[in-house]
């Protein structure tokens, strides 16, 4: 016993160098088992230390035991350029220009889970080769209004879309050795008062709606760190809420990871110390200036914490808890020595970007096959609208870029048809002149002074003589037009641009609308103009992809992820009148009282309003033919499946890719439920005159309703049916079957 003792005691006098490799650092051994060693090693101080921020980005490792410092940054897009230790400002390296991707909402419209996955790994690598361990984002929350600013970093109104989108998103990241933060948990589906809402729904709505993608991103993706969202649900700020992250987060779901809470979203210690929340951010400390020797030690999870501890008025259970989800985070980025080193701004990337863009494209309107353009006979391209020529990168929020290229629409077809037709362009209307987001400026100089007339009598002009004319347009991420923390006021187009395109309209008849944006505009002059096109914010390669959709070297496959209404009163959450527009300091409640019905299960139930255009949809340049569904076996027993077959058929004369989809209705249920629910979806490319067979598995997790009562999924035996569609108000066939 004695000789152990001393044998200890020399070790621990030895460097750590000098001994064998304490287990902590040994990566033959089991992350749990490192984990605990290291808890066992720091001090208290040391665990406070790791559970706060110590810059606007980063937190704190611990020096003596020589575990570093965890890096975050955001996401979801492209990897943020440097800010200040701890200001906002533009730190101003000059290598850390990135590949701008497209947006979430272009994301999910490819309805492609590869192109997730290639997502995933390209901005993975991307965050490796900057040195960052963890990447905030992917966004997930619903699409419950057109007006919330910051639709774009989300991948639309539906579970299940969502749910299988960011999975692949989740594995690609972190197959880097880098962390995704999947934000904001749970219930942020608007940006006004986004601090003090405090949302109200029932848990059959939480549960069917609002937290699947949640759900999937830990359990199927094993997320390694998920975000606290800033609002309120229950009365309780997310990032201290017992109901959404003690119970079902961490309960329910089993989540191992860190809970990063959303910057400046925890209000108190009490409640942070016991509720959840694992790694505290952004509180609204003056950075340095204002503290006693630093201001992170005011964070509520840092000195207070302490102090609570050393009074003994809470012990160290909930911190060590805390400690290790942040040490499990760190041995999995971090410490993780067999992670790959990543690139950026390589050829892949931007490939990668190009064609998630090209996919995501959605063709709404094609009358008189105006698209593609056929540069055999248009030898004039008048293109007008700010938007053309804007750089997009820059601005919408914490999700801006500074990239090391952007190619803006104008460019995009100009490149693309050079030689072959000329290209003339006219500004059409002035939106957004500023172009600066936190220091990072796009160095355009975008000011006009022209009134609004002489801006449209000059793109009249310019479309006259053009045998074709592109309006694009749209939203810009400046604030109230796709931006964090504000919303738009309306449905409308801003800037007056309704009336430029109505003006284009009546000087030619081969108008092409491009609306950029991350939500449904309305569109007034829909029946004047021939072909819109559905643009998203696509990032450094914006103008090729656009380009080679609008000559048609790429057949659009695109499809919605969330409906266009035709007016703002047809989205029920306007409609039911529970939408919170003035700007407050008190708490707001806004009610959920649409339910279950957003998106496409709203306009099913309501019938008589009919969409612009509905979710799922998109248009191709060619045509595809469905056969009638079956079924293999008409009867699903309690833990089997049906397999449900449809042949579809590619009856044009190009080569073209159709979003084959997979609805399922409850012909009898006990209680309301929507018309029908997305429950599968297949890409599938056809050649001209190609046929194949698309195959879908249902199980009883697809029948399923959530009942509030019971806390559990019920699956009601009865009558069902597979509906294959090829958008939600695009039935192809029926087939029914039963649950035994
Ligand atoms: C946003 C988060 C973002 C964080 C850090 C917050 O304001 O809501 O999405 O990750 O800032 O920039």
């Amino acid at each position: 016993m004695k000789k152990i003792l001393f044998t200890l005691a020399m070790a621990a006098a030895l460097p750590l160098s000098a001994q064998q490799k304490p287990v902590y650092l040994d990566d033959s051994k089991p992350i749990e088992e490192r984990v605990e060693d290291a808890l066992g090693r720091m001090t208290l101080r040391e665990k406070i230390d790791v559970i706060h921020a110590q810059s606007k980005f980063s937190s704190a490792g611990v020096r003596r035991l020589g575990i570093p410092e965890l890096w975050t940054d955001d996401g979801p897009h492209g990897v943020r350029p440097e800010v200040l230790w701890d200001e906002w400002d533009q730190a101003g390296w000059t290598n850390d220009s990135c590949v701008a991707f497209p947006a979430l909402t272009c994301l999910s419209a490819t309805w492609n889970p590869d192109m997730a996955l290639l997502y995933g790994r390209s901005i993975g690598e991307e965050a490796r080769y900057r040195e960052k361990d963890v990447l905030l984002g992917p966004g997930v929350n619903i699409y419950r209004t057109p007006l919330n600013g910051r639709n774009f970093e989300y991948f639309g109104e539906d579970p299940y879309l969502t749910s299988r989108m960011v999975v692949p998103y989740v594995q690609g990241v972190q197959s880097n050795g880098v962390a995704v933060c999947v934000k904001h948990y749970a219930l942020n589906n608007h940006e006004v008062n986004r601090h003090n809402t405090n949302v109200i729904v029932d848990d059959r709505v939480l549960y069917e709606i609002y937290l699947p993608a949640f759900k999937a991103a830990v359990q199927e993706g094993k997320a390694w760190s998920i975000m606290s969202a800033y609002n309120l649900y229950e009365g309780k700020h997310c990032g201290q809420n017992p109901r959404l992250l003690d119970e079902i987060l961490k309960g329910e779901w089993s989540f191992d990871g860190a809970v990063i809470s959303d910057w400046g979203g925890i209000h108190d210690t009490g409640q942070a110390i016991a509720h959840g929340v694992d790694l505290e951010f952004g509180s609204w400390t003056d950075g340095l200036s204002n503290g006693a020797a630093n201001a992170y030690d005011n964070y509520y999870l840092a000195l207070p914490y302490l102090k609570l501890i050393q009074e003994g008025r809470v012990t160290t259970r909930e911190l060590d808890d805390k400690v290790r989800r942040v040490l499990r985070l760190m041995f999995r980025t971090s410490m993780n020595t067999r992670k790959p080193f990543g690139s950026m701004c390589s050829p892949e990337h931007y490939a990668a970007a190009r064609q998630i863009g090209e996919e995501g494209i959605v063709l709404l309107k094609n009358e008189g096959d105006v698209l593609p353009i056929n540069l055999e006979a248009v030898k004039k391209i008048a293109v007008v609208g700010e938007n053309a020529v804007k750089m997009m990168t820059v601005g919408g929020g914490s999700s801006s870029l500074k990239v090391q290229r952007e190619i803006s629409p104008l460019e995009g077809i100009r490149r693309r048809v050079s030689g072959r037709a000329e290209v003339v362009y006219a500004r059409g209307y002035v939106g957004d002149a500023s172009g600066e987001y936190n220091g990072v400026v796009t160095g355009q100089d975008l000011r006009d002074d022209r009134t609004p007339e002489e801006l449209i009598a000059e793109a009249v002009e310019a479309a006259r003589d053009a045998d074709c004319v592109l309006f694009i347009g749209g939203l810009n991420k400046s604030a109230g037009q796709d931006c964090e923390d504000s919303d738009r006021a309306g449905l409308e187009l801003p800037y007056g641009q309704d009336r430029v395109i109505e003006a284009l309209a009546q000087a030619n008849k081969n108008l092409i609308v491009v609306n950029i944006s991350g939500n449904a505009v309305a569109m007034p002059w829909l029946d004047r103009v021939p072909a819109v096109v559905q643009d998203w914010y696509l990032g450094s390669e914006a103008g090729t992809s656009l380009a080679a959709v609008l000559v048609g070297d790429v057949n659009p496959s695109g499809r919605l992820p969330f409906t266009f209404p035709a007016r703002l009163e047809d989205v029920p959450a306007h409609q039911l009148g529970e939408y919170t527009g003035t700007r407050t300091q008190d708490t707001v409640n806004v009610r959920y009282n649409e339910g279950i019905f957003v998106g496409y299960r709203w306009a099913d139930k309501q019938k008589k309003t009919k969409p612009l255009f509905p979710f799922g949809y998109g248009l191709s340049y060619t045509t595809f033919e469905y056969g009638k569904p079956t079924v293999d076996n008409a009867v699903m027993t309690a833990d089997g499946s049906v397999t449900v077959r449809v042949r579809v058929k590619n009856t044009g004369s190009r080569e073209g890719q159709e979003v084959v989809q997979l609805y399922v209705s409850d012909v009898k249920a006990s209680l309301p439920r929507p018309v029908k629910e997305l429950k599968g979806f297949q890409k599938v490319r056809l050649a001209p005159g190609e046929e194949k067979e698309v195959v879908f598995t249902l199980r009883k997790d697809a029948l399923s309703f959530f009942d509030a009562d019971q806390h559990r999924w019920v699956a009601e035996p009865g009558k069902f049916e597979a509906i294959v569609a090829a958008s939600a108000a695009d039935i192809k066939g029926k087939v029914a079957f039963e649950l035994e």
